[in-house]
């Protein structure tokens, strides 16, 4: 197996501080990897240490098979990076923006148009490359740092909160451009996240990071899986109790509950294979059924199984700490 990011053991401190503490994983080539977690957990510091910008206290990272520490120009010359804060010239044109970034990297003046070129066209920016910066809505902007990113060809691109404070559709429109880079050109991509919907509908695998460290890590729906089963919910009319005493004899269902006024909930293992023995049995103990309802768990459910609480619990936490300190500041 082909690695494109190893992380072992890695560690980083702020003075007492351990913002990621001892976490390891690795990442394929191709793969598009989510680091999902709430603010301060340390995902914008991992990147940072995986791209060169910032210094390990421990641990080793390698990328590309470049050791971090040690090869840091090869590093920088194999990845491409996205910052979760905006980071274009406003007074320049896109077009502008990518040129000089082409040029940095030592692409020459016809190299360079070429790319460019390219790469507006890629991110569908060809009729807006000669406006202002200044002039981009945010959806525009994000899809001109991403192309940005991508200049010089890296096999990696690191994304940190690619979607933050967009809209839902521009969000949507976001990911169908990092799928693609992902599928078509086959760059591997690592990308952090608080959007649940975001890790769900664009990454293979995530890590759930908390507190700087690695709570759990695997595929979406092993994940999903690993929680014991789906949940059915339905209504019936007639015989109920021959009914429960037929699907509890079935192998995947794990628990089955009467919540009164023919309302039934089942816990099982994949739930949408049952749901035509569900049917059948109905029929036959002469059951009518009102209505069948199949929840798969979501990475919410997942994220709060591992953390004990809610993504956006904390985020409320945060946003009260934050007025709290504002309030306290207008009394000073
Ligand atoms: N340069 C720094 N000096 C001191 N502490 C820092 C520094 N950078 C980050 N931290 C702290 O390290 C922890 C992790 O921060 P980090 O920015 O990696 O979190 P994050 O997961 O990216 O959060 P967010 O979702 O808010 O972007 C936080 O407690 C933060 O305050
Ligand atoms: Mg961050």
């Amino acid at each position: 197996m082909e690695y494109a990011i190893v992380v072992e053991n890695l560690t980083k401190k702020f003075g007492n501080l351990i913002a990621v503490n001892n976490i390891s994983f690795k990442v394929k080539k191709g793969e598009l990897f989510g680091f999902l977690g709430p603010n301060g957990a340390g995902k914008t510091t991992t990147i940072n240490i995986l791209s060169t910008l910032l210094k390990k206290t421990s641990g080793k990272v390698y990328v590309n098979n470049f050791d971090v520490s040690k090869k840091m120009d090869e590093v920088r010359k194999s990845i491409g990076i996205v910052f979760q804060e905006p980071a274009l010239d406003n007074r320049l044109t896109g077009r502008e923006n990518l040129y000089f970034h082409a040029r940095i990297y030592g692409m020459n003046k016809e190299e360079s148009k070429k790319r460019v070129e390219e790469i507006l066209k890629l991110v569908e920016l060809e009729d807006k490359a000669d406006k202002l910066v200044m002039y981009y809505s945010g959806g525009m902007k994000r899809r001109l740092e991403i192309a940005r990113g991508l200049i010089h060809n890296p096999k990696v691109l690191f994304l940190d909160e690619p979607t933050l404070g967009l809209d839902a559709q521009t969000r949507r429109h976001i990911w169908e451009h990092i799928k693609k880079l992902n599928k078509e050109k086959g760059i591997t991509i690592l990308l952090t996240t608080h959007y649940m919907e975001e890790a769900d509908f664009l990454c293979d695998r995530v890590a759930i990071i908390d507190l700087g460290k690695i709570v759990v890590i695997g595929r979406n729906d092993k994940l999903k899986d690993s929680l014991g089963g789906d949940t059915i919910e339905l209504i019936v009319k007639g015989d109920k109790k021959s009914f429960v005493e037929e699907i509890k004899k079935l192998r995947s269902v794990k628990k089955i509950v009467k919540n009164g006024k023919g309302k039934i909930r089942i816990i099982a293992e994949k739930g949408e294979t049952l749901l035509p023995r569900i049917i059948r049995e109905a029929e036959k103990t002469k059951n009518k059924i009102i209505s069948i309802n199949l929840k798969k768990p979501s990475l919410e459910d997942v994220f709060l199984h591992y953390t004990g609480k809610t993504i956006r619990e904390e985020s409320v936490d945060l946003k009260k700490e934050f007025m709290k300190r504002r309030m306290k500041m207008r009394r000073h």
